[in-house]
């Protein structure tokens, strides 16, 4: 019961250690981990309401000058009118949530960004050119999820996977702009509107992943604490989250890469050296390893 009168304050301020690579490439690599967001030094806040802000239907709190229309509209490459903050000072503008529920063939994919950068969003291949996305959020026959010791859910290589052998290669679910200025409730309603403007299967895939406080107030945001990966668009670094890269787990010397493509929003892992089937597929420099310290 007390757990949820007070709960979570949290201060995640670890460092990923700099994981040795295999390959000198790595190096640049690295630097688009998540390592030092202010976000993950927001404190989850002590919340006595969180009852009430659970049951609280999450549209009813946004200015209704943004709900208010008088016939349908086009959005652009958004299938869902955007629900903004208030303005914020920090950015000098709102944070809007912008999903296109039909992205690549019914995938879906919700971003809370600037109405600025949302421009930019739209202007990128990925939205412009079906082509774009050749191949991508495809299962590549080369693994499955497993429960591997000690370590939970991860990628197992279902066959021999080669040097340069792609294993993921996939869009996220969600993109978040980096703010410290919403109250953490505040976020977690922008949030939720953006997870629950996705396809059923894409929310569902989203909700599931790994999460670190696990208060359910915040769950949204837990998720994307314990899963996210930088994503620079416009020049301004967002959160992103992956589903199905999600269950790669993290290791010193991994057998696996990844990086990530703005243009195409996509993040594609490929193996660094031979790995044989039934052994665990890794990344050096996920969250996840981030997330474990925090126990
Ligand atoms: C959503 O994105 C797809 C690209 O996957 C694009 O073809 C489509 O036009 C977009 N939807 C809207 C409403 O613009």
């Amino acid at each position: 019961m007390s757990s949820f009168l007070c709960f979570c304050i949290v201060v995640a301020t670890a460092l990923l250690a700099t994981a040795q690579s295999p390959l000198p490439l790595l190096t640049a690599l690295t630097s688009q981990c998540w390592h030092e967001s202010p976000f993950s030094t927001v404190a989850l806040e002590c919340a006595t309401n969180v009852h009430s802000e659970l049951v609280r239907p999450i549209q009813t709190v946004w200015t209704s000058s943004e709900r208010a229309t008088t016939k349908p509209r086009q959005y652009g490459p958004w299938t869902h009118k955007p629900v903004c903050s208030k303005p914020l000072q920090s950015l000098g503008t709102r944070l809007c949530v912008y999903t296109n529920s039909t992205f690549h063939g019914g995938r879906g994919i919700s971003i809370v960004t600037t109405p600025k950068l949302a421009e930019q969003f739209a202007e990128l291949p990925c939205f412009k050119e079906p082509s774009a996305l050749q191949g991508i959020n495809t299962f590549s026959g080369a693994w499955s999820v497993q429960e591997t010791p000690g370590k939970g859910l991860g990628l197992v290589a279902k066959k021999q996977l080669k040097f340069k052998d792609a294993i993921t290669a996939y869009t996220p679910a969600l993109v978040a702009l980096l703010e410290d200025e919403l109250s953490t409730l505040d976020r977690e309603k922008l949030y939720r509107i953006a997870v629950h403007q996705l396809p059923e299967a894409t929310r569902y895939a989203y909700m599931n992943l790994a999460y670190i406080y696990g208060q359910l107030s915040v769950r949204v945001q837990d998720i994307v604490k314990a899963n996210t990966f930088q994503l620079q668009v416009g020049g301004v670094n967002h959160l992103s989250v992956f589903p199905e890269t999600s269950r790669l787990n993290h290791a010193c010397g991994p057998n696996a890469q990844y990086y990530l493509d703005p243009a195409r929003l996509t993040h594609f892992v490929h193996a660094v050296r031979p790995i044989a089937p039934g052994e665990e597929i890794t990344i050096a420099c996920t969250y996840r390893q981030h997330t474990m310290r925090l126990y």
